[in-house]
């Protein structure tokens, strides 16, 4: 059924799709479709960063940046939806076109640039489910806005932070976005620790405003060296972070070079991060053991994936690009394998 849909969504331009897909999917949740469809095998429990997850695979950030999808994206069997990655400002991202297909590589390149209509539009959205029912987990993901300056990016994290913390059940910050200049620098040195120490008092003393802890997790870059691997881990330890998601899209075009929209400028997701992901949560986890839970993505398109990155390390795992290549049915693959093996 999907491979049909597939068809006609890919005779499209990428993000068209992409809208499309969402505003039926919603259509289908609105009427109560989704919900007679819901994955059998969607109960598969794990307690990670303290939070009861229903099962561990999540929708990854990007697909909803503003929270307008949350009820359908659940309905189709995750166990948690990663919404953002969301700025403090409304902003345009990037002129279109700006979504590419590598069909063959079953890969996807994006350079987006955090198009999303501002925090406080997201947390209206999320209102809005919440208050119809909506009882999933739910991660925020942050960013910066592309006209504040890299060196003045903790300004809004910590924006973006304080105004998600209610709605949140757990809160990502990205610095491993490569659509926004500069932004992945904070992945090292001074400016990590710089930036994750001020992250954490924020999040003490918002845990302490609010009576409620909401854990923060950090999201990386695949092309990180084994040495800057162990820097961020240090770092993460040292500030008492709450989890690790590994991996954003990478800058390397070493598995498709040659095909078409290959040399397009973005972040490459699908197939062809996979084992680099899988590589540098196997890394990471060398360094976190089980000090730091770690969240798996990165080209999971079967079942057998998700368990490459759960074996690595992961506790959890997220998928994007494998949705659109292999539709909803990806979930409830991964779950049935999840779930026969418990
Ligand atoms: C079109 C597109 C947009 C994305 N936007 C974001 C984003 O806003 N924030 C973020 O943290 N990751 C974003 N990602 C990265 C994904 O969340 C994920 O980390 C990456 O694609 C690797 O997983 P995958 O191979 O399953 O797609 C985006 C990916 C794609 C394909």
């Amino acid at each position: 059924m999907y491979k049909l849909l597939q068809k006609i969504l890919f005779l499209l331009p990428p993000e068209a799709a992409h809208d499309l897909t969402l505003t039926s999917l919603s259509l289908l949740d609105k009427i109560g479709v989704l919900e007679l469809f819901k994955p059998k095998y969607s109960a598969v429990p794990i307690k990670v960063m303290g939070i009861d997850f229903p099962n561990p695979v999540g929708l990854a950030a990007g697909l909803d940046k503003n929270g307008e999808y949350i009820s359908a994206l659940s309905n189709l069997g995750f166990g948690f939806i990663e919404i953002g990655t969301v700025t403090p400002r409304a902003q345009p991202g990037n002129p279109k076109p700006r979504i590419f297909r590598l069909v063959k590589a079953k890969a996807i390149i994006n350079r987006m640039g955090f198009n999303n209509h501002g925090i406080d539009n997201l947390v209206e959205n999320v209102n809005k489910v919440r208050g119809a029912g909506f009882k999933g987990i739910l991660g925020i993901n942050i960013g910066k806005n592309l006209n504040t300056a890299v060196d003045n990016a903790t300004k809004d994290y910590l924006i973006g932070l304080r105004q998600a913390y209610r709605y949140a059940d757990y809160i990502t910050v990205n610095i491993s976005s490569p659509n926004t200049p500069g932004l992945r620098t904070l992945q090292f040195g001074a400016e990590l620790n710089a930036l994750l120490s001020a992250i954490k008092n924020e999040q003490m003393s918002l845990a302490l405003e609010f009576k409620k802890y909401v854990p923060v997790a950090i999201k990386v870059a695949p092309d990180l060296t084994d040495a800057e691997i162990q820097g961020v881990a240090e770092a993460l330890l040292s500030n008492n972070v709450d989890a690790l998601i590994a991996t954003n899209t990478t800058l390397s075009r070493d598995a498709v070079q040659g095909m078409a929209h290959a040399e397009e400028a973005g972040g490459l997701s699908g197939e062809p991060v996979k084992e680099r992901s899988t590589k540098v949560i196997a890394q990471f986890y060398k360094y976190l053991k089980d000090q730091i839970p770690i969240i798996g993505v990165g080209g999971i398109s079967s079942a057998q994936d998700a368990q490459d990155k759960l074996d690595a390390g992961a506790s959890l795992v997220q998928v994007y690009s494998g949705l659109i290549y292999q539709g909803p049915s990806l979930i409830k693959q991964i779950l049935k394998a999840q779930n026969t093996k418990h």
